[in-house]
C-alpha cells in the first residue's frame, strides 16, 4: 500500500518506518524536524535498504500537503506529526491546538483533495484521565486533564466525524508509555533537555549525564507505593501500526485501539530492570509527587489482540535492554 506517514522523523514515526518498509508498504514521509533530524531517516533507510519519499514541511501548510499528496497519491495516512510535552502544553495552548488539531484537520482536507478516506492516528492513553476502573478499556470515559490530552481527544472526535461524513476509517490508537529502541541500537528516543519522561531519564542517570532520578512520590497507593505504567515496547508499538494499516485496508468506521500490554510496572521496578540490563546503580532520591500524576494507568488490550490481531511481545528486560544500548552507543542521540 502507499502510506503516508507524519511525523516520521519522529521516537515512534521512525520505529513504524521500519516495519511499514519491511512489509514492502510504499512510505512518503513528511515531518518539519522540529523534534527530530535529517540524520533518522538516513539510519532507517541504512537499516531497511528501504526505498522512502521523504518531503520537508509543517501539516499546518495546505499548499504543502496538497503538492505533496497529489504526487503521491496515497492509500492511507498514518499521522504521528505534533506536540506532546504535557506541561509545555499547560504554558503554550495555543501552540498545541494550532499543531494537533489545525495540523489534523489540514491532513484531513490534504486527504480529501487526493480522495483518500483512511487513517491511523496516535492518540494517547492520556485522553481517560483519572481512572474510574482499571484497565481502561476503549468504553471507559475520556476525561483529559492536561491540554495536551484535550488537543488529542478533540483530534480524535473531528477525525471521527470525518470518517462518518464520507465514509472513511479512523483507526484511533491510544498508546500507553512507550520505551526501548530498535535492536540495532542505531534508533531510538533522544529528548531535547531534560527528559521528562521516566525511562530516558533513567538512561541518562546510568550513563553518568545526571546525576540521581528524582522519585515524583512513593505514597501512592500501590505495593511499592510508587507509580505504576503499562510502559510498551516502541517495536511492539511500531507493529501495531501495520497491523492498523491492515485493519484499515479492510474496514470502514471510526474505531479505537488501546495498544499496551495490559502490564503495569512501577517506578522502582523499572529503576531495577534497569539497573540489571546497564550492569550501573542508579542513585534514587524520593521528592513529592509530581502534579497531574495518577497511581496507575493500564490498558485493557483485548481489542486490539481480537480486532487487528495485534498484541505486545517484548517485555521489561527487552525495553531496558534496548534502551540502555541505544543510549550507550549513543550518548548524544542523533549529533555524531
Ligand atoms: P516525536 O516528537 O519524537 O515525533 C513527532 C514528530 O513530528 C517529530 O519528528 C517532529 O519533528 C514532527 N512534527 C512536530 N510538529 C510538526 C509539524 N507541525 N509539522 C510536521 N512535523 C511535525 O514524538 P513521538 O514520541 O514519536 O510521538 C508521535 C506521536 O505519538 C505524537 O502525536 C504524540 O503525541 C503521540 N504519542 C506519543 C506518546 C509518547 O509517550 N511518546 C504517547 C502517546 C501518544
Ligand atoms: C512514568 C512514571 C512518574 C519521571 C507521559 C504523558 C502521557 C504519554 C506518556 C504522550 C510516573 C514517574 C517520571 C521522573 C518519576 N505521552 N517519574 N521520575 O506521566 O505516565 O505519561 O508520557 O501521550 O501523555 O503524560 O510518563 O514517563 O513521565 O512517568 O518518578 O523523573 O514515572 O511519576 O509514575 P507518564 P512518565
Amino acid at each position: 500500500m502507499r502510506v503516508l506517514v507524519t511525523g516520521g522523523a519522529g521516537y515512534i514515526g521512525s520505529h513504524t518506518l521500519v516495519e511499514l518498509l519491511g512489509q514492502a508498504h510504499e512510505v512518503q514521509v513528511i515531518d518539519n524536524f522540529d523534534n527530530s533530524s535529517p540524520e533518522v531517516l538516513s539510519r532507517v533507510r541504512k537499516l531497511t535498504n528501504g526505498d522512502m519519499s521523504f518531503a520537508e514541511g509543517d501539516v499546518r501548510d495546505d499548499g504543502f500537503l496538497r503538492s505533496v499528496f497529489e504526487d503521491f497519491q496515497p492509500d492511507q495516512v498514518v499521522h504521528f506529526a505534533g506536540l506532546k510535552a504535557v506541561g509545555e502544553s499547560m504554558e503554550k495552548p495555543l501552540e498545541y491546538y494550532d499543531v494537533n488539531v489545525r495540523g489534523t484537520m489540514a491532513i484531513l482536507r490534504a486527504m480529501d483533495s487526493v480522495g483518500c478516506r483512511k487513517i491511523v492516528f496516535s492518540s494517547s492513553a492520556t485522553v481517560y484521565g483519572e481512572p474510574v476502573y482499571l484497565p481502561y478499556d476503549e468504553d471507559h470515559p475520556v476525561a483529559p486533564e492536561s491540554v495536551y490530552g484535550r488537543t488529542k481527544m478533540i483530534a480524535e472526535h473531528i477525525i471521527g466525524d470525518w470518517a462518518q461524513a464520507n465514509g472513511g476509517t479512523a483507526v484511533l490508537l491510544r498508546y500507553f508509555n512507550p520505551v526501548g529502541a530498535h535492536s540495532s541500537a542505531t534508533i531510538g528516543e533522544h529528548p531535547q533537555g531534560v527528559p521528562n519522561n521516566l525511562m530516558p531519564f533513567v538512561a541518562q542517570v546510568a550513563s553518568g549525564k545526571r546525576e540521581r532520578l528524582s522519585i515524583f512520590g512513593d505514597d501512592y497507593d500501590t505495593p511499592d507505593g510508587t507509580g505504576r505504567r503499562d510502559y510498551i515496547h516502541v517495536v511492539d508499538l511500531a507493529c501495531a501500526h501495520v497491523a492498523a494499516v491492515n485493519y484499515a485496508h479492510g474496514n470502514t468506521g471510526t474505531r479505537h485501539f488501546n495498544v499496551g500490554t495490559g502490564q503495569s510496572y512501577s517506578v522502582r521496578e523499572m529503576v531495577a530492570a534497569f539497573e540489571k540490563a546497564s550492569g550501573r546503580e542508579i542513585p534514587c532520591v524520593v521528592t513529592p509527587r509530581r502534579k497531574g500524576d495518577i497511581a496507575e494507568m493500564k490498558a485493557d488490550a483485548s481489542r486490539a489482540k481480537h480486532e487487528m490481531g495485534w498484541e505486545a511481545k517484548l517485555g521489561l528486560a527487552d525495553m531496558a535492554a534496548s534502551t540502555w544500548e541505544w543510549q550507550s552507543n549513543n550518548p548524544d542521540g542523533y549529533e555524531k
